[in-house]
């Protein structure tokens, strides 16, 4: 067995760089010390593993001897328990009770809402108008997370302020890279009292609607079924034991904040790299005319936009919003050859994997095609990971996936989005990968449908 695996020349350095570009660094890493590197520094342990047999060892085989990454199980001051960070038996009830609120039959139902609430930001856009298409999908994908959580349970105003709330929440964690240094909230900073306001802030609205609903009001009038929220409660009953408001308040948060920023930034990048490639933009413009013709988008139109849902993949692999995955062994451990101590963070960078030229020739260019001809099932597992793996695999990867097609089908149909900025994007890691300063567009209504 080896002793430790290979470290980075000076260090120090690297760690600057590692700090100001964190997916730069794991590639370089990945490029010049093979497939695992200690990043050990002052006392802090972590390795960085890109080979797909080691990390199906952490995410899958030996899953039982890991947690959540040090970052990751910090969220709890936002998420409480919820599914993202809690651990053990209980994440095992909480994903088994949630799982079947994200089966295909009931994304089917999701989708109109997707489409609805598209069309209705679209409203608000006009002819050659200059907009922050980041800030446009954030607030989309917040609307669809809360539209498919609570149905009209939740009035305008309220869904107003979850998003104000959400935003401010989030700025918290936007130089959690740049520093390194989340301060603890103890630390009496303005950051921290606006951060602990905004948390108590959604409490009470979600409180709010948890209760009026145990109450049987705010259900959903037009749908037999309900809402998500309807299926937390109902999934509850059935195991015999119930969620508390707290855990459901928990869950609904962690839904939040898992479910919209990633499938905004995949939408984002996604219209990013259209905008830079011509021949792209003509090629999906040419499939929504042939299979929709200009009426909107529904689930059944799902397989048959096969180049849609390849530009969607072509930029979760180039801008995987979940550009990073972390876990830490409970126990001492081996890896491959080499003996991992309890405590050391382990980080898996799907930014680096994504971009192995073995399975991604030319893994910097952007050609969505090379997903059409089955791809996806030919492909390692662990290679193309933009929703993780192993059991703590996203819980919400198809209504992610069926979101961004469908979104992005609607908004490509009525608009050409011409971007304004650079071509190459200034990124900031945060807990996800966000573009520097929003992504500037103009739009532009498309007059007529392609024959
Ligand atoms: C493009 C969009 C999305 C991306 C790239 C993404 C990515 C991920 C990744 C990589 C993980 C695993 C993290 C880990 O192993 O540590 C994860 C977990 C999770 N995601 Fe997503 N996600 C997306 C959309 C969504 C949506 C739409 C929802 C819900 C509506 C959601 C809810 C969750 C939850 C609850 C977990 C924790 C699951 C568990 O540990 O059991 N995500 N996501």
């Amino acid at each position: 067995m080896s002793a430790l695996p290979p470290r980075p020349k000076g260090l120090l350095r690297g760690y600057v760089s590692m700090l100001r570009d964190p997916p730069g660094f794991a590639l370089q890493c990945r490029r010049e010390l093979g497939q695992v590197a200690d990043l050990s520094l002052l006392g802090m342990r972590m390795v960085l593993i890109h080979d797909p047999a080691l990390i199906e060892h952490v995410l899958l085989k030996d899953q039982h001897l890991y947690i959540k990454d040090a970052l990751t199980r910090g969220l709890d001051e936002v998420v409480g328990n919820g599914l993202l960070v809690s651990e053990g038996d209980f994440w095992k009830r909480q994903r088994r009770l949630m799982q079947p609120a994200f089966h295909q039959r009931r994304i089917a139902e999701y989708a109109r809402t997707m489409v609805t609430e598209t069309q209705s930001m679209l409203e608000g856009w006009s002819d050659g108008e200059a907009r922050d298409l980041h800030a446009d999908m954030m607030t989309l994908t917040l609307r669809i997370v809360a539209r498919a959580l609570f149905g009209s349970g939740i009035s305008d105003a309220d869904a107003g302020r979850v998003e104000t709330a959400i935003a401010e929440i989030m700025r918290r964690y936007l130089g959690i890279f740049g520093s390194g240094i989340v301060l603890p909230l103890a630390v009496p900073t303005p950051g921290a009292r606006r951060f602990r306001r905004q948390i108590a802030a959604l409490d009470r609205i979600l409180l709010e609607i948890i209760r009026a609903r145990r109450a049987g009001a705010g259900r959903d009038a037009g749908s037999e079924r309900g809402d998500l929220l309807d299926m937390l409660l109902e999934m509850q009953d059935e195991d015999g034991t119930r969620m508390t408001d707290s855990q459901l308040r928990d869950e609904c948060m962690t839904l939040f904040l898992a479910g919209h920023e990633t499938t905004a930034l995949n939408l984002t990048y996604a219209f990013h790299l259209l905008g830079h490639h011509p021949d792209a933009r003509d090629r999906l413009e040419q499939e929504l005319a042939d299979v929709l013709g200009g009426r909107e988008p529904e689930m059944a139109d799902l397989p048959r936009l096969p180049f849609t849902r390849a530009v969607v993949n072509e930029a979760l692999r180039l801008y995987p919003p979940a550009w990073s995955i972390g876990r830490e062994p409970t126990e001492d451990v081996t890896l491959g050859d080499y003996p991992i101590a309890a405590g050391t963070q382990i980080w898996i960078a799907p930014w680096a994997t994504h971009r192995e030229p073995e399975h991604f020739p030319e893994p910097e260019a952007f050609r969505p095609e090379r997903w059409l001809d089955g791809l996806d099932k030919r492909l390692p597992r662990y290679v193309f990971m933009p929703f993780g793996g192993g059991p703590r695999i996203c819980i919400g990867n198809a209504f992610a996936m069926t979101e961004a097609v469908l979104a992005l089908a609607t908004i490509a149909q009525r608009f050409e989005l011409e971007p304004t900025g650079g071509r190459e994007l200034e990124l900031v890691p945060s807990v996800t990968l966000r573009p520097k300063g929003g992504l500037p567009v103009r739009v532009r209504t498309r007059t007529a449908q392609k024959p």
